[in-house]
């Protein structure tokens, strides 16, 4: 069969065209939304009057065929076809005659890939969804089971304070939660039906759009058919929010690294999720999570390629339009994989709380406890934040933790102090002293881990 679209065409394409063109290699993935796209399509081209019952029924069928065969790997994708609306548009006329000849009637192409990347991207943000709350379902598992274990806090990663390891496992499902939010908001402007937008200027025939999108479940039409063909911002958008959500996954990631290194010893990696040196027997590598953080990169790089693409289009439809799909796919198969390998991950990890506890206690911790018990003394807070400083430089001079200090140590740096110091500066208490909403003690902990558990019953 030649060209569907060869009628004002004197020379055969070259193949070098052929190839360079093609997008069937990586878009013959959509070939299920383009099938469905079709059927809705056809129906309505039934009720509008320009198909016969026996044509609609005759379409429908060989589409189901075609489905099917692509399904068993029994279809013979042809390499001079272009693209999966072509080869499928193809194989129906092949299959039906001048009925499958009509099914072009009042499309373009150019509406319909539009119409195959929201049906697709539809479905995968879904799944991406799901994928996202099993991690984060993950995580508070953890943060339930580690409601105990106090850890060291670092900014600029140097000691800082003591938290409890389950305020930081909550603070990644903070961010996963923001994550989810922002796809749901996505998820509203890719459901929007571009279909009767045909090449650029709408349909020139007597279509029901609102039929179509009702058959296909979309809420919203499209309100500018120039708009419909030429904008891929909801592609972007996705990868930008899978960006992220990849960055935080990558955070994650970056922080069991460290706390795996012999060094930390905060957490135990299952070995099913470890892989070992080809040539050092000894090595236990945290691989999964170096690539989770290396694959953000991917993701990053597939936003810039799309921002990239779309940026200096003319009005309307190009064919630089056509790469958008390989990043896309790239970004959804990357963010899928990585969500669940994560999540797996998470539930095979052991945390060492003694190890987290010693690590929690060491590096004056609880310096600023001190400050602040002065504070509740009265003292001005500059004023008591030099105290402390002073006592943290005696004490490093002389090898000492601030416990090693007798009552009269502490009271020769201020009167203020008395016996109930020695309480202020244990990790426990400098937790507990974090009473405030979105603090580490355990109240606030238990609180917010209460307010997420009823959220999931709402
Ligand atoms: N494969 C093309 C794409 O992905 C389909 C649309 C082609 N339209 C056209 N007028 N050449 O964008």
């Amino acid at each position: 069969m030649n060209k569907l679209w060869g009628g004002r065409f004197g020379k055969k394409t070259d193949r070098m065209v052929e190839e360079f063109t093609s997008s069937l290699p990586f878009d013959r993935r959509l070939y299920r939304y383009d099938i469905e796209g079709s059927m809705a399509h056809c129906r309505m081209l039934r009720k509008q009057g320009f198909l016969s019952a026996r044509e609609e029924k005759k379409i429908l069928s060989a589409l189901g065929d075609i489905r099917r065969r692509v399904e068993s790997g029994k279809f013979a994708f042809d390499p001079a076809d272009e693209d999966i609306h072509l080869a499928v548009e193809k194989a129906l006329i092949r299959k039906t005659g001048s009925a499958g000849e009509k099914i072009h009637t009042g499309r373009s192409r150019n509406d319909q890939v539009a119409l195959d990347i929201r049906l697709f991207l539809r479905d995968e943000v879904k799944e991406v969804l799901r994928l996202t709350g099993e991690l984060k379902s993950a995580i508070l598992r953890k943060a339930k089971a580690e409601i105990d274990t106090v850890m060291p806090g670092y900014t600029h990663l140097q000691k800082a304070q003591p938290v409890l390891l389950s305020h930081c496992l909550l603070a990644y499902r903070e961010m996963f939660d923001r994550d989810e939010a922002r796809l749901k908001e996505c998820l509203e402007r890719i459901n929007v039906m571009p279909l009767g937008s045909a090449a650029l200027a709408g349909a020139g025939l007597p279509l029901d759009r609102n039929y179509v999108a009702k058959l296909l479940k979309f809420p919203r039409l499209s309100a500018n058919s120039m708009d419909a063909v030429s904008d891929r911002d909801f592609v972007a958008e996705f990868i930008f929010d899978a960006g992220l959500l990849m960055m935080h996954m990558s955070r994650l990631c970056e922080d069991l690294i460290l706390w795996a290194s012999d060094e930390f010893g905060f957490v135990e990696i299952s070995d099913a999720f470890t892989t070992g040196s080809s040539i050092m027997p000894q090595k236990k590598n945290p691989d999964v999570a170096e690539l989770i953080r290396g694959k953000t990169g991917r993701v990053y790089g597939n936003l810039v390629s799309v921002l990239t693409v779309l940026k200096g289009l003319p009005m309307t439809y190009n064919r630089d339009l056509q790469e958008d799909k390989e990043p896309l796919f790239d970004t959804v198969d990357t963010v899928k994989a990585s969500l669940a390998v994560l999540t797996a991950m998470i539930g095979n990890l052991t945390f060492r709380r003694e190890k987290m506890k010693e690590a929690a206690s060491g590096g004056y911790s609880t310096a600023t406890d001190i400050a602040d018990y002065l504070v509740r003394k009265g003292v001005p807070f500059r004023r008591a934040h030099a105290v402390t400083g002073k006592i943290v430089g005696v004490c490093l001079k002389k090898g000492r933790n601030f416990s090693d200090l007798s009552l009269a140590e502490f009271r020769k740096f201020h009167p203020a102090f008395e016996k109930d110091i020695f309480r202020v500066i244990t990790v426990e208490s400098s937790v507990s002293a974090r009473q405030g909403p979105g603090g580490t003690s355990k109240k606030q902990v238990v609180k917010r881990i209460r307010d997420i558990e009823s959220q999931g019953k709402k």
